[in-house]
Formats: structure tokens, sequence, C-alpha cells
């Protein structure tokens, strides 16, 4: 049995509001009742993921699309009965928050903290800086190095003060480490350079930047393949090492877990063991598993994996995942990039790939979903 972490919300009166308001929160109007809702709301109960999560000691997180989450009824059930943990899939990041120079907009991932507050579910926080799906009026504007360094400071502190009390944990900083183990040279590297300082410098900076504003989010660096050993884990390692060692207030690691069949699985238990053992918290926070799908005549694509060998492993590390985390003591939050197959990130971004989620085209459960349900209940 593993101990069990404190939850902010209290879990029995967390599933009571699930059952009696589930969209409450949301200020669209309810839709139509779904002929499959109560297949879903009969499942609130000790079986669900976020009940045998809550007895095993962990949070079990998924990311949202808050469209989806406001029009769809079926969708926005699994979010409220199946979740513990929300993050939002888009709406936290800088071009949505920030789409012009000091405009913000808050309204949609209010809207999901609000629906995460009804439903007793924590809320990641994601991302203050990537360089990814970032404004155009920053990446296209002509501005200098000192600018660029006090935009990022603005946007750091606004966001991370706006969102103060209602964030478990904060994404601070997403993807700063190349794949061949160098630092990325993101557009604050290249300012700081200019400026005279080591590149790396802003992830420092946007770390004290956001403790400030928000001084009880815990706060994460979090980074993808970080879960194989290899020279991106090794510089995330002592990067993080040497941020410590200076008093940068970084509290955790996030390990995004987008893995693919293709590749073998990583060494994901040890690199979990090792960043934890510098006494940070680690999490697994965008954890999907695709594979190669089969092909159309026509050239589209299924969402049916093309081969049952790969369908296997690809159930099976969903449950080794899980198995990692669980099996150290410090990763306390497992989060699944997407409700289902039928909206996952990944066919848009890996072609001819997909299936990576634990629902399927229709939004019913899939064997990966049982596999979860079975680490949980070995677990607690
Ligand atoms: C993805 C979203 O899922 C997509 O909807 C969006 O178009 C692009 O970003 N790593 C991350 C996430 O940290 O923010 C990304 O999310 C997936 C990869």
């Amino acid at each position: 049995m593993r101990t069990t972490r404190p939850l902010l919300v209290g879990a029995a009166l967390a599933l009571a509001s699930v059952a009696l308001a589930p969209s409450a929160a949301l200020a669209a109007p309810a839709p139509p009742a779904d002929p499959n809702a109560s297949e879903h709301s009969a499942a609130i109960g000790e079986n669900t993921l976020r009940a045998l999560a809550e007895a095993a000691g962990i949070e079990i997180g998924v990311a949202v699309n808050t469209d989806l989450l406001a029009s769809d009824v079926k969708y926005r059930n699994i979010v409220n009965t199946q979740y513990s943990s929300v993050t939002a899939e888009n709406v936290m990041k800088w071009e949505a928050l920030n789409p012009q120079p000091g405009v913000y907009d808050w309204e949609a991932a209010e809207a999901l903290i609000a629906n995460a507050e009804a439903n007793g579910q924590v809320v990641r926080g994601h991302t203050l800086v990537w360089h990814n799906q970032l404004p155009a009026w920053l990446t296209t504007g002509d501005y200098s190095a000192e600018e660029l360094r006090a935009t990022l400071e603005e946007h750091v502190k606004t966001v991370a003060a706006h969102f103060a009390g209602d964030i478990q944990q904060w994404d601070v900083v997403n993807e700063v480490i190349d794949d061949n183990g160098t630092f990325r040279e993101t557009i604050w590297y290249q300012a700081y350079e200019e400026l005279g300082l080591p590149g790396e410098q802003y992830v420092a900076d946007v770390f004290r930047w956001a403790k400030e504003a928000d001084p009880e989010a815990v706060l994460f660096y979090n980074d993808y393949n970080l879960e194989f050993t290899g020279p991106k884990s090794n510089l995330a390692y002592t990067f993080v090492q040497d941020m410590l060692a200076d008093g940068v207030p970084i509290e955790g690691v996030g390990f995004q877990g987008h893995l693919d069949t293709q590749y073998g699985y990583p060494d994901l238990r040890n690199n979990l063991e090792r960043f934890a053992a510098l006494g940070l918290e680690v999490a697994m926070t965008e954890v999907d598993v695709r594979t190669f799908v089969t092909q159309k005549p026509n050239g589209t694509y299924t969402n049916t994996p093309a081969d049952p060998a790969e369908e296997a492993q690809q159930i099976d590390w969903w449950a080794q995942t899980l198995e990692d985390c669980l099996a150290v003591e410090a990763c306390n939050s497992y989060t699944v990039w997407g409700v289902s197959d039928a909206h996952s990130w990944i066919p848009g971004w890996f072609t001819g790939q997909g299936a990576g989620l634990l629902y399927d085209m229709h939004d019913n459960p899939k064997a990966q979903y049982e596999a979860l349900r079975e680490v949980l209940r070995d677990a607690s």
C-alpha cells in the first residue's frame, strides 16, 4: 500500500458533487441528453479511475479540450467521473491567454478551473513558457533582447498571479532541452545570450518569477523523452541539479510520456527515480501510446492499430507507465493527453499513427483503460 497523499479536496465530497452537478460550473447551456450517458454515470463509484487512483494514493489526470467539455456531454462525463486532475490541453498556452500585447483572455481557462472546482479536481497548469503556440505578435515582432526579457517576466508573473490558488502543479517551462541534449535555442535563450548572459539562465529567472507570483503551486520543468536515459535526460538532470544548488525554486520534473510502439519501452522507472532522488516531485504529465494505424484505400487513416502485436504492446505499455510511476514514491500524478482517439493530437502530428488513448473513436473505453484500472487495483 502506497502512502496516500493528502488530496486538495475531500474525495467523498468530490465524488458526491460529480454525481449531483457534473456541469454546474459551465456557462454553456446544457446539451441534450446523451443516450449513452447513463452507462457512464453508472460507472461513478468505486471502479472509476479516480476512485481507484485515490485508493492508490495518486492523482489521475486528463488533458481537456474546453470546447468539448462545454458541448459534449459524454466527453464531459468521462472527464468529471474518471479523473481527479485536469490539464488545459491548449487554453493556458501563451497564444491563448495573451493574444495581443498586454491583452489577456482568461475565459476558457477559468471555465475549466470552475468545472474542476465543482467536480473536486485539482488543476495542472500548462504551460507558462514554451517555444510553441506563441502569439504572432511576439514571434514576428521586432523586439530587442531587453524587451523580450521584460515581456517574458510580465507574462509569467501576470499568468501565475492570476491563477494563484487554483493550480496544484505548474509546468513552468516546457521542452527547454533539445533532442540532442543541448539547450533549445528559443527566442529567450537567444535574447539572454545577446544580453551577455548564459542563454539557459532564462529558465531560472522564470522559476523565480513564478514562485513570487504563486508561492503555493508546485513548480515543474516538463519535457518529452526524459523517460529514456540519454543526452537529453542527462542534461536535464545536471541542469536541474545545478538550479537546485543555486536555490532556484524548481520543485518537480514532468515526464510527458508520449510513447510510440516503434521504439523500445524506455527505462522510465530509473529516470523517475534519479530525478526524485534530487528531492523533487515527479509526474507523468502527457501520457499516450501511439502506433501505426490502418490506411484505407482512399489514402486516409483509420484509428485502428495496423498490427495486433503492437496493439498488445500498447496496452502493456500503458500498464507499465502507471506501474513505474506508482513504484516511485515521489510520482504523485499521472495524466493522459486527451480523452479519446476521436480528439487526440496524434494523427495531426504523426502521419499514419494514432489509437494512442484510453477511449476509442466513439468515446468508449478500450483495453488500455481496463489495464490502468487493474494496475490501480493492484496498487491499493
Ligand atoms: C498539443 C495539443 O494536444 C494540440 O491540440 C495542439 O495543437 C498542439 O499541442 N507536448 C506538449 C503539449 O507539451 O502542450 C502538446 O499539446 C503536445 C506535446
